[in-house]
């Protein structure tokens, strides 16, 4: 992305590095705002429905009028920076605070317009061989807060956390709550245990990623055999596969978790579902 990039804010089209936001902007000072983050391939806008659904919810739970977000009004505004900016594979961003306060306060009012941001964000891929190697991962513990359901702005933990997993040379940290997984620091996780694909159930202490959906879509059509449950610590360490999901990667096979290796590269399923992904993608959007 270069910083001449167009970017859409509050309601005009400005080059990004002429873009101004208020210091007393409340996602400034208080990380008090939410966000997106949509894939965008050969130009198609991925699973948008989904992702600004899960917008809308985030704002509700932050209590912010979700009636902000329009889908014929975003999907508008994002093609039109597709278009401006020539972006054929890229990310989008979306950032929505809850706006310019008159002072620094924590207590908000409904005076204050939400702040909303919407750009081109350049993230590469992995390429195949890379995720036939696969990955390593750390264990930390889950000391987010409890309503990791909310695509929050306030990223202090899991900015925390996934520095520590790349000081360790690791690709995520896995996060355990009270001995069972929750989710990875930036993506969703998934155990290959027995044939069965494995997920921790939606709750409040993880994110309902888009690409889980996805890929809980993919494994339905394709007959595989999944389950959203509880997952121990043992029962991470001693499973046949693990990969993360994220919109930037939606399988990243781990191979190794601290110093326990789970298999020697990419397992069979991980990389079945690889394909399935990459085939739905290049299959869907021509
Ligand atoms: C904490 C966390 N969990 C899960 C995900 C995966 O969500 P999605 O598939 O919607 O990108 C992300 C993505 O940023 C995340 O930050």
């Amino acid at each position: 992305m270069t910083n001449s990039e167009t970017v859409y804010f509050n309601g005009s089209y400005t080059p990004k590095n002429q873009t101004k936001l208020s210091i007393l902007d409340r996602g400034f000072l208080f990380g008090d705002g939410v966000y997106e983050l949509i894939p965008i391939y050969n130009k198609h806008i991925f699973y948008v429905k989904n992702h600004l659904n899960r917008l809308r919810s985030s704002l509700e739970l932050i209590n912010i009028d979700s009636a902000i977000v329009n889908d014929e009004k975003f999907i508008k505004i994002i093609k039109s920076l597709i278009e401006l900016n020539s972006y054929v594979n890229h990310y989008i961003y979306i950032h929505i605070s809850r706006g310019v306060d008159k002072t620094r306060n924590h207590v908000y009012t409904n005076e204050c317009d939400p702040t909303i941001l919407i750009m081109g964000e350049n993230y590469q891929p992995f390429d195949k061989s890379i995720i036939e190697i696969g990955k390593s991962a750390i264990i930390e513990e889950d000391y987010r807060w409890l309503k990791s359901n909310i695509k929050s702005t306030s990223l202090l933990a899991n900015v925390l956390i996934k520095n520590k997993a790349y000081t360790s040379d690791a690709y995520e940290a896995l996060l355990l709550r009270d001995g069972y997984l929750t989710e990875g620091s930036a993506s969703n996780v998934f155990i290959i245990d027995n044939g069965v694909i494995k997920t921790p159930k939606l709750s409040n202490k993880l994110l309902p990623g888009i690409t889980r959906k996805f890929l809980a879509d993919l494994i339905k059509e394709h007959g595989l055999e999944f389950d959203e449950c509880d997952i121990s610590k043992e029962k991470l360490l001693s499973s046949d596969e693990i990969f993360c999901s994220s919109s930037t990667n939606p399988v990243v096979p781990i191979t190794q978790v601290d110093n326990i290796s789970i298999s020697r590269n990419a397992g069979p399923i991980s990389m079945q579902l690889y394909g399935h992904a990459q085939k739905f993608i290049e299959d869907s959007y021509k």
